[in-house]
């Protein structure tokens, strides 16, 4: 079924488009392009392995009338899950902490689920996600009929991204080089991975994560941008997913993002600022000619009172704008468009 008529909103989901860009990067020799995830209607990828897990879990009967689906998320996947739930006619609690902002929740709370907030973190790592994993395992003892998607272990979180790869693979007819893609959960880079690995396909997939991050055996440390990046190893992580990885700071983040919407007028999430600064650090192990692809998880206005404020941005990095306020390229409208 085409994409301008769907039986649902949940059929919306995936499709997204892969979107040339030539100009913030115009020196480059290689063919550059980004996957605007944003486009889901929840507003980002998580909308895919939301629906997967909770569809999955429908179809095994695991999930039926009543079920209350309970998860642990400071974002886009409790929105995801608070949009497949609201169809489903679910009951959905999300399990945050103080990082979630003020926006995300007001969008879950929109889409009817309810969030329980975790105040403390873990006394014994210090961390929040430990704390809020627990605060889940507690409320589906104490829930009956309770599901939990968990997300960083549930195997249909990957699997709804073999589409994504798919869709990617297809639009530039096989020619893909080389794949850029965020990492958290694991489920994107794995769902990627499985699709290159099970098609024979040449395409290289170059993880991005965090610094402060541990999924690829970095340090753990404090980060400011949420999105990519775990504090523990997910259980859906397996050595041998990407061909390499780049890390990328909060303040790389801030600059890619502030580049995005300069060069291409692309209002993308932190992590997508994330994917642009990695490329442009591992831009000269790529050959010319090369077709790059970049996965942009999510949008921009989510992060207006951080990454898109100036204030915010000083407060907490300093006066960095001389980064992206190179002088504007001439808008070239006649190959724009
Ligand atoms: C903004 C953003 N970027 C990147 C990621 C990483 O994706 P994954 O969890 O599939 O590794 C996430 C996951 O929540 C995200 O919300």
């Amino acid at each position: 079924m085409s994409k301008l008529l769907t039986d649902s909103v949940l059929s919306a989901i995936g499709n997204t488009p892969l979107v040339r860009t030539s100009r913030v990067m115009a020196s480059a020799g290689f063919h550059l392009y980004a996957k605007l995830e944003a486009l889901n209607p929840g507003g980002s990828t998580k909308d895919r392995p939301a629906f997967s897990v909770i569809k999955h879990g429908i179809d095994t009967g695991d999930i039926g009338p009543g079920t209350v689906i309970i998860e642990s998320s400071s974002g886009n996947m409790g929105i995801g899950l608070a949009q497949a739930c609201a169809y489903f006619g679910l009951r959905f609690i999300c399990v945050i902490d103080p990082k979630t902002t003020v926006q995300n929740i007001r969008l879950m709370k929109a889409y009817d689920a309810e969030v329980d907030l975790v105040k403390e973190p873990d006394s014994t790592t210090g961390e929040f996600l430990q704390a809020r994993i627990k605060r889940v395992e507690m409320l589906l003892t104490e829930t009956p009929n309770s599901f939990w998607p968990n997300q960083y272990a549930n195997k249909y979180n990957p699997i709804a991204h073999h589409k994504t790869m798919s869709e990617i693979h297809e639009a530039l007819a096989g020619t893909l080089d080389y794949l850029f893609c965020p990492t958290s959960t694991c489920g994107t880079l794995r769902g990627c991975s499985e699709f290159i690995r099970a098609n024979g396909l040449k395409a290289r997939i170059i993880a991005v994560d965090a610094i402060g991050s541990v999924i690829f055996g970095g340090q753990k440390a404090k980060r400011l941008i949420p999105g990519h990046g775990a504090a523990v190893k997910p259980g859906l992580y397996q050595h041998g997913l990407a061909y390499d990885c780049v890390h990328v700071s909060d303040l790389e983040c801030i600059i890619g993002c502030r580049r995005l919407v300069r060069h291409e007028a692309i209002l993308a999430g932190g992590s997508s600022g994330a994917v642009l600064m990695a490329v442009e650090k591992y831009r000269e192990k790529i050959e010319d000619g090369a077709t790059c692809a970049m996965l942009f998880p999510d949008r921009g206005e989510r992060y207006l009172d951080t990454i898109y404020c100036d204030e915010w941005v000083i407060e907490h990095v300093g006066d960095v704008s001389h980064y992206w306020q190179q002088p504007r390229e001439e808008l070239q409208c006649a190959t724009a468009i």
